[in-house]
C-alpha cells in the first residue's frame, strides 16, 4: 500500500520556523524571558528584508534609525526622519506577519516634549502598523517612554551605546567600562523598567557588567555588543548578511557576503549585455510569423523610417 505524501508541516525539518506559526506578541516577550528562550531579533528595512526576516524565523524585526546609514548613506543616524522611517517601516510591516514589529523613533522625533512623543508614537502606530516603539537613552527618555506607554503604546529602551547620542558620548565605542558609568546604565535600566518598558536593548556594553547586572533586572533585555547573558539579541540585517561595507564594529558576526554576490550578479549581467549575450531567445517575447509578415508588409507601405509621426495609443 502506498502511503499518502507527508503534508509540508510533517516534512518540515527540525530547525525550520512553521509556516503558519503564531504572530509573536508583547507578553510572549516576557513569557520567553522566563522561559529563558533566546528572542531572536533583526532589523529591516523594506518589503523583501521583512520577508527574509519572516522566513527565518526572528521573533523581533526593529525598522531601526540605522537606516540612515546602511541605507540611505548617511555617516550617522541621526539625519533620518519621522517620514522616511514610516515610509520604510510601512513597507516592512507589508512583508512581514508573525515577528513583532518595532519602530526606531529618529532623533528629534521624541526630545522636546512628551505630547510630541506620544505624536510621532501614534503616527508609527497608525501609518505604519508597528506593535511598539523604540526610543534611545534613560535620563529625559524615561519620562517620554512612561508618556507613550501611557498612551497605550508599547515602548522599547535602548541603553549603552545610543547612536543618536554618539558625539556626546565620545563618540561610537562601548559604554559601562568603569564601576561608576556601569552603575549609570544600571539606574538608566532599572527607571526603563519602572516606567514599563517591555523590553530594553543593550548596546556595547561590556559582558561582564551586563552579566552582573541581569540577575537584577525583570525587564527582557536584547543586547547588541552586551555579551551572552542577555535575554536576546538584535544584529543589522545589512551588517550580518555582509551587503555593508562601512565601518563594522566589534560585535558584528557576517554570517554571508550578500554585497559581493551582488556586485558578481550586476558584473555578470554588464559583461553579458555589452557582449550581445543579453537578451536573448529565452528572455525575449514572440510574434507569429503571420502577424510578423503584416507588419513588415505595414512598414514598407508606409515608409516609417525616422519620421515624426505622433503615436496613436
Ligand atoms: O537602529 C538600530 O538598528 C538599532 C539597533 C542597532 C538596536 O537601534
Amino acid at each position: 500500500m502506498t502511503r499518502p505524501p507527508k503534508d509540508r508541516e510533517e516534512q518540515r525539518p527540525a530547525d525550520e520556523p512553521p509556516a503558519d506559526r503564531m504572530p509573536m506578541t508583547i507578553p510572549r516577550v516576557a513569557e520567553m524571558k522566563k522561559a529563558g528562550d533566546p528572542i531572536v531579533m533583526v532589523t529591516a528595512y523594506d518589503f523583501p528584508s521583512a520577508q527574509v526576516a519572516e522566513e527565518s524565523g526572528v521573533d523581533m524585526v526593529l525598522v531601526g534609525d540605522t537606516a540612515a546609514m546602511v541605507v540611505l548613506g548617511h555617516d550617522a543616524t541621526t539625519p533620518v526622519g519621522m517620514d522616511e522611517m514610516l515610509i520604510l517601516t510601512s513597507a516592512v510591516r507589508r512583508g512581514l506577519k508573525a515577528p513583532l514589529l518595532i519602530g526606531d523613533m529618529p532623533f528629534g522625533s521624541y526630545e522636546k516634549s512628551n505630547e510630541e512623543a506620544i505624536e510621532n508614537a501614534r503616527r508609527f502606530v497608525k501609518e505604519a502598523g508597528v506593535d511598539a516603539v523604540k526610543l534611545e537613552r534613560g535620563g529625559p527618555s524615561v519620562d517620554r517612554a512612561r508618556a507613550i506607554i501611557r498612551s497605550g503604546i508599547p515602548v522599547i529602551g535602548h541603553v549603552g551605546l545610543t547612536p543618536q547620542t554618539a558625539t556626546a558620548l565620545g563618540g561610537f565605542k562601548a559604554q559601562g567600562r568603569t564601576a561608576e558609568a556601569a552603575a549609570k546604565l544600571a539606574e538608566e535600566t532599572l527607571a526603563l523598567q519602572s516606567v514599563g518598558c517591555f523590553t530594553v536593548v543593550f548596546e556595547a556594553i561590556p559582558a561582564k557588567v551586563t552579566e552582573a547586572l541581569m540577575p537584577r533586572l525583570e525587564v527582557p533585555v536584547i543586547g547588541i555588543g552586551a555579551g551572552p547573558a542577555t535575554d536576546g539579541q538584535v544584529l543589522v540585517f545589512h551588517d550580518l548578511l555582509g551587503i555593508y561595507e562601512g565601518h563594522q564594529p566589534r560585535f558584528v558576526r557576517r554570517y554571508a557576503e550578500v554585497r559581493r554576490e551582488m556586485v558578481d550578479g550586476v558584473r555578470s549581467y554588464t559583461e553579458d549585455v555589452r557582449a550581445g549575450r543579453f537578451p536573448d531567445e529565452e528572455h525575449s517575447y514572440s510574434i507569429s510569423p503571420e502577424e510578423l509578415e503584416a507588419f513588415r508588409r505595414y512598414l514598407d507601405e508606409e515608409a516609417l523610417v525616422g519620421t515624426d509621426t505622433p503615436w496613436d495609443w
